[in-house]
């Protein structure tokens, strides 16, 4: 999958004998289909807690801050980045039991675009160093998770496993 797609991409950037080369050895690859995004192998749920808890996370850690330094402004742009991208991960859905047909429904698919758009009024609000704008967004984001969680997460994880915060903090050596 990764070969044939690296061969359409650099057949459409290439030209001539390179070009047709590279798609030839696509066209040959185990599973053909249009180019397009990878599969996601793993669940929706590994990624609520990995991708989606842990900027989310960061944001609600500091929107009530007084002032933010240049560094949690940082942070927060990065966390915002997770935050869109991140959206599009969770309506895509991975290898989950229930992941298909969670993102089957139309008010799924509403809450996920919530989550994108949510994080793009963040993103923004960090760009002007707004913090009114970035604590607004950042209520907004707990009611959307809030929503979505009300109707379609089960009271257990579906893989069982209980425990909060699921990961630790990260501590980087620089
Ligand atoms: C479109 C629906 C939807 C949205 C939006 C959503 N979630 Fe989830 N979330 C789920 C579902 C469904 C589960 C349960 C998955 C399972 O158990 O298989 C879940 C599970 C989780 C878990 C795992 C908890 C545990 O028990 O380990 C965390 C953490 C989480 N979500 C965080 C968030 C945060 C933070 C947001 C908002 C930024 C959010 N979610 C937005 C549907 C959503």
């Amino acid at each position: 999958m990764q070969a044939r797609n690296f061969g359409l991409m650099t057949g459409l950037l290439a030209v001539g004998f390179a070009g047709s080369l590279f798609a030839a050895v696509g066209a040959s690859g185990p599973s053909p289909g249009a180019p397009g995004p990878l599969p996601l192998p793993v669940t929706l749920l590994e990624i609520m807690r990995a991708n989606v808890e842990i900027p989310a996370d960061g944001i609600w850690g500091i929107e009530s801050a007084a002032k933010l330094s240049d560094r949690e402004w940082l942070l927060a742009e990065e966390d915002a980045i997770n935050i869109i991208a991140s959206a599009t991960l969770i309506s895509m859905g991975g290898t989950g039991k229930k992941d298909r047909e969670w993102v089957s429904n139309a008010d799924w698919r509403a809450w996920t675009r919530d989550v994108q758009q949510t994080g793009l009024q963040i993103r923004a609000a960090v760009k002007a160093k707004d913090q009114k704008k970035l604590a607004a967004a950042a209520d907004h984001l707990v009611d959307v998770c809030q929503s979505c969680h009300d109707k379609y997460r089960p009271e257990n994880p579906s893989d069982g496993i209980a425990r909060f915060p699921f990961y630790p903090a990260r501590v980087m050596k620089k």
